[in-house]
């Protein structure tokens, strides 16, 4: 990472090793070359004071399927849009700039350092953009306030966004050691250390099987129970390696499941997930479109079903029949990207 200024004095970052790209895909220079230092040490709990190489998480969420969600979203000129997971604005960046601005648009996230973010990525659009941290659980009340009802275009991309997964802060990653926490809103009242020492064996079973689709969720609540008090992510990973230990595939990490179950029991995803797509089905304008793009199968199954019969039902029709997955390319670019699935619907009547 080396320290620059750009002409205005303005100090920012480069990652030497990193060549960056002036699309959408890329913004981190642009984007960091705006930033006054001040606003980057405000995001980052100042860390870039006591170590400079700490940016290097600067690096923003490249968004997924970013052509395909512009060009089914289709957005023209004066529509408005709601983007109920900003994360740090990739999408809703494209899809402004795909008309030259002439959106309005309700951003909606519940991590506030991810609104924060889009805030100051979206700046130049700022007038046309309403920021809300919230959970899209609230979908329709957020809406209703904002003034978004009956809107063009909905877009939710779920999970979390990769430089959450690097936020030791947030605890949601066993590559770095950090407290059970896994709340992506500091409003959350249950953390990952409720879950993984609170919880009776029934309920910890229960995370794992059915949020964490593991086979050996019995053993692995069984070595958790006996391992307690576990304090930190590393401390998690090693026990459910422990517990996993003949039977883990090699391609990833043993504790990547359960990670994932508690991380979706914490933040309650799934319910709020069918909560937030309801709501935008019905606040959706005739001729709206609904666009959402999943991570894993748990998430896709919701998406589908509830498209599935609204189709049934009438008045709506699938964009997608088939979800769209990235392709090898964008892939090899972004390989967090591997799991997505994008379906989008219209409202007709
Ligand atoms: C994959 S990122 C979105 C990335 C974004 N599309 C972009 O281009 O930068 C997902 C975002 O959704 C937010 N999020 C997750 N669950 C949420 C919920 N229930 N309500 C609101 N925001 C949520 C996360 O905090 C994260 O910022």
């Amino acid at each position: 990472m080396t320290e620059n200024k750009n002409k205005n004095g303005v100090l920012y970052f480069l990652n030497p090793n990193k060549k960056f790209r002036s699309d959408s895909f890329g913004l981190t220079a642009r984007f960091l070359d705006i930033l006054p230092k001040e606003e980057v040490g405000k995001i980052f709990n100042n860390q870039y004071m006591e170590n400079k190489n700490s940016l290097a998480h600067l690096e923003f969420h490249k968004p997924v399927l970013l052509n395909e969600v512009v060009s089914l979203l289709a957005p023209q000129a004066n529509e408005r849009l709601i983007d109920a997971t900003v994360g740090t604005g990739g999408h809703l960046l494209a899809l402004f700039e795909k008309t030259a601005g002439r959106l309005k648009a309700l951003a909606i996230d519940k991590n506030s350092r991810s609104l924060k973010l889009a805030q100051l990525r979206l700046s130049r659009f700022a007038k046309n953009i309403v920021f809300v941290r919230e959970d899209f659980a609230n979908l329709k009340t957020v809406a209703r306030r904002a003034g978004f009802l009956e809107v063009e275009m909905i877009l939710f991309d779920l999970g979390v966004a990769s430089w959450q997964f690097q936020d030791e802060n947030l605890g949601l990653s066993f590559a770095k050691d950090a407290p059970l926490d896994m709340r992506l809103s500091e409003k959350g009242s249950k953390t990952a250390f409720v879950v993984v020492n609170n919880y009776n064996r029934a309920d910890l079973e229960r995370v794992i099987r059915e949020y964490g689709e593991e086979k050996e969720y019995k053993k692995i609540a069984d070595f958790i129970i006996r391992a307690r008090p576990i304090y930190s992510t590393k401390e998690l990973a090693d026990v459910v390696t422990k517990a996993k230990k003949e039977t883990f595939p090699k391609k990833i990490h043993p504790a990547t499941k359960v990670f994932q179950a508690i991380r979706i029991e914490v933040n309650e995803e799934l319910s709020a997930l069918e909560e937030g797509l309801k709501a935008a089905l019905e606040i959706l304008a005739t001729g709206g479109r609904l666009a959402v793009i999943s991570y894993h199968s748990l998430e896709d199954r919701i998406v589908k079903r509830l498209f599935l019969t609204k189709k049934r039902e009438g008045g709506f029709l699938l964009l997608t029949k088939k979800p769209l997955q990235p392709t090898p390319q964008e892939v090899y670019i972004n390989p967090s990207s591997r799991s997505a699935k994008l379906r989008v619907i219209k409202k007709l009547t």
